[in-house]
């Protein structure tokens, strides 16, 4: 309570007793002052005799009766006194919320007739509460919380039928929930958390939407939900509610807090609708089995927590898509195989706790700019930790890698982080709790490494890291010496850390200038890391081509004019750098007139970056979908100098390209490059990623695929999504988990993906996103498909394509897309069959 009460109380005390002499006897103002008086209130402050202008109250138009009275907060002690506020037969508010009265009168009951809103919350009412609240028929609020109310709630409670907030949090209510609370059909919130209630939830209420029924003792199955079609929030935490999580869930649920419980599966069927779900708790139940991996749906979450329970062994769930994530909890959830990469496209993330699981592999350089709590303590982690994990991660409050077989080299390490990361755990050494890691930082004395060794104490571990500290500023300044050539005044110094909308990437290198840029046919180049640098001016976000998934695509110029396209490849591969840089190498001499060349890389600390040879005239999306051919999305060309350069350049028109030759000349192409990876190479080349954003138009116009062969360079750890390629160009084997390990290397994703692309061609339509409604389909491949299927395949084709040519080959090329999307793989042709169906139809040059 504020000083400043006290400080006028004295002066409003006088005028009070001033006042209450004016009071005629059985007035409202008479039985407020007496009241008043007898609580030992500190008073409201009372300015005149008048009752109806003393702060708090209100009166009727009469001028005479309070209907509503506001006392929270004042001090009023000890028991209400009979012939008081009992007798203010008008009143529709009280609040006496924040006092220390310990018990009711009885007359108070008798109010019920006018009373709407009624608030005790926040007393030490040590009362019961008997039928008689039934009186208070027209109640419409009324807040008991955080008092000592104790027995049953009564029956007489289902005669409240305006009652529309019922708030008995924080008591001691015990028994069961009367079965005619139901009866009271206005409550819109019902809170009767934190109290021993037991028995199970009579539920049937159609407009509640706010349901609390969290620290009680409420037994048996989950709620039925299955009337609760308004419900947005439900938190039933810490009861003992058992079997299935199943029922009804209806879209308006925003928040479902089911956690601390004794669940022991979720059967969740079409009738659970998670579209507008912000946060859910499921943790510390007896869930067994594997945990649902498909949140898709649920694409507002915020706020997932699944810690803490009896699944069996599973891979990692597949939630990158989940963008609004602020808070992910995997603790305890006996989670194996690697942490994905693609965890770093949850960007909003803050909170992530992935501890006591068998997490194995490498801690991926995620850079996720708003963690704030990170917990990877406890799994079976190797490797080093990525610095700038440490380092560069401006909200990072807590961090804990204990428990892993983790080393690390944190020059910049603060020790004032170190501490706040680690406060109160003095016993244990969280760090370095393996004390097998230190022989692996690598520090030059031996004798430091010995002690170490044998420390076990959190004080040595301090010891070694206060000589880290050290140990690195005096190496960081000798490698600001060494690098003065490089002459960025910013980033003098890397790691170097880069973001996209959709990911973010570090190349962990201290000297740019030091990291070679192999270039396959012009060793003597000599170009650095640093070059990358400057050709993109640090990566930024004009120079992206496009994100693929297997990372963002760079456009750069290097000294001499050689233009390039960068692919920075997402990385989830364990193959050590000598292989990278076998694989790309081999990758390099792979060349056909469709493929673009892969014309060098760069080995940027972890990250990969692989160099391809620029095409000038954009992608094929572009060309389709978004632009004009040559203007590309993020790039503004008024800027380039070397545009005059390009003088072989075809000057492109739009009605050069919206032809069926044309169509069918990208189609043929493809079709050929893809052939060519399938049956002409050895080992066999599978591309896992063919889609219109990866063909590229040559300065001659000639299609060429890109990008491909990466799946090995990238690692095709099967409990990534990046085996499953992109949006819209997914064939079903692959969404399907059960079969998605088995077919994730099969050419047959190639056709399916040539398919969409063949559709894309002819029907000018994208493969996600397009409305179209004559059919009710929400994709490319279901529309067409149906048409062709029907015969009616003519309604497909582009009206700005059908006039240029032959009518009925545009129909025999939807029946080759038709084949190439079966959903089953063996149905689909071979890239060689379909080469030899697109010749045969070859259109006659009209010019
Ligand atoms: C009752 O009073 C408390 C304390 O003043 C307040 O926080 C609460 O919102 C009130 N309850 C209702 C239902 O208005
Ligand atoms: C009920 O009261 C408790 C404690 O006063 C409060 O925290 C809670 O928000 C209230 N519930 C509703 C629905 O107003
Ligand atoms: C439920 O809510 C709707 C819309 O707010 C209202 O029209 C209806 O009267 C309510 N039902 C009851 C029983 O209060
Ligand atoms: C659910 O209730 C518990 C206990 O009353 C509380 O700790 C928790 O924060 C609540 N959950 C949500 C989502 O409000
Ligand atoms: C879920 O509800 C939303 C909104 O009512 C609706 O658009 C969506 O189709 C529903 N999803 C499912 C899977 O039923
Ligand atoms: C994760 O959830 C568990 C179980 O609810 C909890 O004990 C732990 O503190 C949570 N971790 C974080 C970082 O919130
Ligand atoms: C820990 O990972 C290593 C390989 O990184 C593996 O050999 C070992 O079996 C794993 N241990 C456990 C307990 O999973
Ligand atoms: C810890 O990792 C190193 C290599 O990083 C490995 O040689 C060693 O066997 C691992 N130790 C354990 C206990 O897994
Ligand atoms: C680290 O924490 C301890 C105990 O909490 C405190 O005494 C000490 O001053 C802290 N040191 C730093 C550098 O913040
Ligand atoms: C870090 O994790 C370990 C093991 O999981 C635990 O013992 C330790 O208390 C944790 N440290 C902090 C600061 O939470």
């Amino acid at each position: 309570m504020g000083s400043g009460y006290l400080a006028s109380s004295i002066f409003l005390l006088l005028l009070l007793f001033k006042c209450l002499a004016f009071q005629q006897p059985n007035t409202d103002g008479f039985f407020l002052s007496d009241f008043l008086e007898k609580m030992g209130a500190k008073l409201p402050s009372v300015t005149s005799s008048s009752v109806c202008s003393w702060s708090g109250v209100s009166c009727d138009s009469t001028g005479v009766d309070v209907i509503g009275f506001a006392a929270s907060g004042l001090g009023l002690s000890g028991s209400i006194p009979e012939n008081t506020i009992g007798k203010l037969n008008k009143l529709q508010a009280l609040d006496l919320s924040m006092n220390h009265i310990t018990k009711l009168s009885s007359d108070l009951w008798g109010l019920g007739s006018s009373l709407k809103n009624l608030n005790l919350s926040m007393n030490r009412i040590q009362d019961s509460l008997l039928n008689n609240i039934g009186n208070f028929g027209n109640l419409e609020i009324l807040d008991l919380s955080q008092n000592g109310f104790f027995g049953e709630i009564p029956a007489g409670i289902s005669s409240m039928s305006n009652l529309r907030l019922l708030n008995l949090s924080r008591n001691a209510f015990e028994g069961k929930i009367p079965e005619g609370i139901t009866d009271c059909k206005s409550l819109v919130a019902l809170d009767l958390s934190v109290n021993k209630l037991s028995g199970s939830f009579p539920s049937a209420f159609k407009n509640l939407s706010f349901l609390d029924l969290s620290s009680n003792q409420i037994q048996g199955a989950m709620p039925d939900l299955s009337g609760l079609e308004s419900i947005t929030y439900l938190n039933v935490s810490g009861n003992l509610l058992q079997d299935s999580i199943t029922g009804v869930f209806h879209a308006a649920l925003k928040v479902l807090d089911l956690s601390n419980n004794q669940f022991s599966q979720i059967k969740l069927g079409s009738s659970f609708n998670l579209s507008s779900l912000v946060y859910l708790d499921i943790s510390r139940n007896h869930l067994n089995g594997q945990f649902l991996s498909n949140f898709g749906q649920a694409s507002l979450l915020k706020h997932l927590n699944l810690a803490k329970n009896r699944f069996s062994h599973q891979k990692f769930p597949q939630i990158h898509d989940l963008h609004m994530l602020e808070y992910l909890n995997l603790s305890e959830t006996s989670l194996t195989g690697n942490i994905p990469t693609k965890i770093s496209q949850l960007v909003g993330l803050k909170t992530l706790d992935l501890s006591h699981n068998q997490l194995s592999g490498k801690v991926p350089q995620f850079m996720m700019v708003k963690l704030t709590i990170l917990d990877i303590s406890s799994n079976n982690l190797s490797g080093e930790i990525p610095s700038p994990l440490l380092e560069k991660l401006p909200h990072m409050e807590m961090f804990n890698f204990s428990n892993n077989n983790l080393t690390f080299c944190a020059k910049k390490f603060s020790l004032q982080r170190f501490n706040s990361s680690f406060m109160g755990s003095q016993n244990s050494c969280p760090l370095a709790a393996n004390p097998d890691i230190i022989p692996s930082i690598k520090v030059k004395h031996k004798g430091l490494k010995l002690a170490l060794a044998i420390a076990l104490s959190v004080t040595f571990v301090l010891v070694g890291i206060v000589f880290l500290y050290f140990a690195c500023r005096k190496s960081t300044r000798s490698w600001a010496v060494k690098q003065l050539s490089y002459k960025e005044e910013q980033n003098v110094e890397g790691p170097y850390s880069f973001r996209t909308d959709s990911t973010a990437w570090v190349a962990d290198v201290r000297v740019a200038t030091s990291v070679p840029v192999v270039m396959f046919e012009k060793p003597l180049l000599n170009f650095t890391f640093a070059d990358l640098l400057a050709a993109t001016g640090n990566f930024d976000r004009g120079t992206l081509l496009s994100e693929g998934s297997f990372g963002p695509v760079y456009r750069g110029i290097l000294p001499g004019g050689i233009q390039v396209a960068m692919k920075v490849l997402a990385h989830g591969s364990a193959l050590t750098d000598q292989d990278v840089a076998r694989e790309l190498e081999r990758l390099g001499r792979i060349k056909h007139p469709n493929l673009v060349p892969l014309t060098g890389y760069c080995l940027a600390g972890d990250q990969r970056i692989a160099l391809y040879e620029y095409m000038e005239n954009g992608n094929l999306q572009n060309l389709l979908h978004d632009l004009p051919l040559g203007v590309q999305t993020t790039e503004d060309w008024s800027t380039d100098t070397w545009e005059n350069e390009t003088n072989g350049v075809q000057n492109i028109t739009t009605e050069g390209v919206t032809t069926w030759r044309f169509r069918h000349r990208i189609a043929l192409g493809i079709a050929r490059a893809l052939a060519f990876l399938h049956h002409g190479c050895f080992p066999q080349v599978v591309h896992r990623d063919v889609k219109a954003s990866n063909i590229y138009l040559d300065s001659s116009l000639e299609p060429r695929l890109s990008h491909f062969g990466l799946e090995k360079v990238v690692g095709n750890d099967l409990d990534d999504e990046l085996t499953t390629g992109s949006p819209g160009y997914i064939p079903p084997e692959l969404s399907d988990p059960e079969k998605a390990s088995s077919s994730a290397g099969s050419p047959k994703i190639d056709v399916f993906g040539f398919g969409v692309v063949l559709f894309e061609l002819i029907t000018g339509r994208k493969p996600l996103g397009d409305q179209y409604p004559e059919e009710k389909k929400t994709n490319l491949v279901d529309w067409a498909r149906a048409l062709v299927k029907k015969n009616q395949s003519s309604l497909a084709i582009d009206p700005k394509i059908r006039e240029t040519g032959s009518e009925k080959q545009m129909e025999e090329a939807l029946r080759i897309a038709y084949l190439c999307t079966a959903d089953l793989p063996s149905k689909r042709p071979s890239m060689q069959q379909i080469v030899g169906l697109l010749k045969d139809m070859e259109p006659v040059a009209k010019d």
